[in-house]
């Protein structure tokens, strides 16, 4: 399973980056706005920033919720970098321009805000690169984001279809195994839920065991 980070924040996917184990990172304008980024040329600005700091793929979303729009704005986001995915939401002016994006235009898509298995086969049938469905916010409303991503996964197999799923909208890092068992292709992830897969007490305690041991012989 890939691991991507969930944030525009610079120094968390640099310290990511350094850790040596991500393989790219999602972004939406939440998260851009929480960088207080504003105006379109900041925006692509800190899309080619992220692009250099990380080696895989880089979703960056559509804020036009119109056909045209949203071909426009990802026409201009795909041209930042060969690694920008565009993301777009699980509409259906968002469908037709994914596939316009993967049969005319060869541009990478993400297909997002994604809450049923229906709106997962649109995504697949569109030839979505990515899906992502956003299991914390299902589970915010009592209903089950693993199990939406299990039961995605099983019919993108049984259907071959190319469509990889990121498991989106992780919270925690419970979240990141369930993801595992889920068989998602990517889990995309706080820096904390993934920096929360080290903890352990047993390791801490054989840490300070091994150390007091190695004191007890070399002073
Ligand atoms: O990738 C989508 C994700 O950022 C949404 O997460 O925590 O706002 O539901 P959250």
């Amino acid at each position: 399973m890939d691991f991507f980070l969930d944030t525009a924040n610079l120094d968390q996917i640099r310290e990511g980056v350094e850790l040596g184990i991500i393989d790219g990172v999602t972004t939406n304008p939440s998260l851009m706005a929480k960088e207080g980024i504003k105006g379109e040329a900041a925006v692509h600005a800190h899309y080619r920033a992220i692009c250099e700091l990380v080696g895989g793929d880089v979703s960056a979303e559509v804020i036009s919720t119109d056909y045209d729009g949203m071909l426009r704005e990802g026409e201009r986001l795909a041209a930042l970098h060969p690694n920008i995915v565009v993301k777009i939401p699980c509409t259906k002016d968002g469908i037709r321009a994914i596939c316009k994006f993967t049969d005319e235009l060869g541009i990478r898509t993400n297909c997002t805000l994604v809450f049923s298995l229906g709106q997962a086969l649109l995504a697949a049938k569109a030839g979505a690169t990515y899906v992502s469905p956003f299991v914390g916010r299902l589970d915010d409303v009592s209903e089950d984001g693993i199990a939406l991503v299990r039961d995605i996964v099983n019919i993108y197999t049984a259907y071959a279809y190319d469509t990889q799923v990121i498991a989106a909208s992780i919270r925690h890092t419970r979240h990141i195994i369930q993801c595992l068992d889920a068989n998602a292709d990517v889990a995309t992830c706080p820096l904390s839920a993934i920096l929360g897969l080290l903890n352990h007490p047993l390791t801490d305690i054989g840490i300070a065991r091994f150390l007091a041991d190695y004191k007890k012989v070399n002073g």
